[in-house]
């Protein structure tokens, strides 16, 4: 491929309560990024046609919506799933599952959530997902941060077990332009 772009789904209702999972719309700021989106992506793209990619969660399909490219939702680009603990603030999760809460923060990346998946688990079901990136041209994925950890990590060639500790900022779109021995990343934020 000749670049990818990722970013973030814009900042939802359970990003503003401090809740996980979920499948919560986006709150005021975060629709004003998808408004945001389209002039961003612009200023990076040029004229090319991008394909966009989401997962099958509200938040990354409002983010996308205003993009005039084709687009296509796909299930393994959904947030990790952190199964009992899905809705929950982190201060619940310590309150009612300690020793999880605490066994997540020893081994953030094996760490499987009651019911849910691991880190190591996403890596697993995004393996078709990078294939098609690596054959495909000119694909924007919006998505999840544990999501886009994994994918980030893959290109830029960190080691996974790393990958869940990064900081994806939110309103920001990162192009990662692969080349012979390393891969170039730029970074675009909206200014909202
Ligand atoms: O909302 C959940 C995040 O995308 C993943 O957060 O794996 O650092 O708990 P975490």
């Amino acid at each position: 491929p000749r670049s990818i772009w990722l970013s973030r789904h814009g900042e939802s209702e359970f990003n503003l309560s401090g809740r996980i999972g979920g499948d919560a719309n986006l709150s005021y700021r975060g629709r004003a990024y998808s408004e945001k989106l389209p002039e961003l992506v612009k200023q990076s793209v040029g004229d090319i046609d991008l394909t966009v990619w989401t997962s099958t969660m509200k938040r990354t399909i409002q983010t996308a919506q205003y993009l005039p490219y084709r687009k296509l939702q796909w299930k393994a680009l959904d947030e990790l799933d952190a199964g009992v603990c899905d809705g929950l603030t982190y201060e619940e999760i310590e309150e009612a599952y300690p020793e999880d809460f605490r066994a997540r923060d020893d081994d953030k990346y094996n760490y499987r959530y009651r019911g849910g998946e691991s880190y190591r688990d996403v890596v697993i079901r995004l393996e078709p997902i990078i294939m098609e990136i690596e054959r495909s041209e000119n694909i924007m994925v919006v998505t999840h941060q544990a999501v886009i950890r994994c994918l980030y990590a893959y290109f830029m060639n960190v080691p996974q077990n790393r990958s869940p500790w990064m900081e994806i900022p939110l309103h920001t779109v990162i192009k990662l332009t692969p080349r012979a021995y390393s891969t170039q990343e730029e970074r675009f934020k909206a200014d909202i």
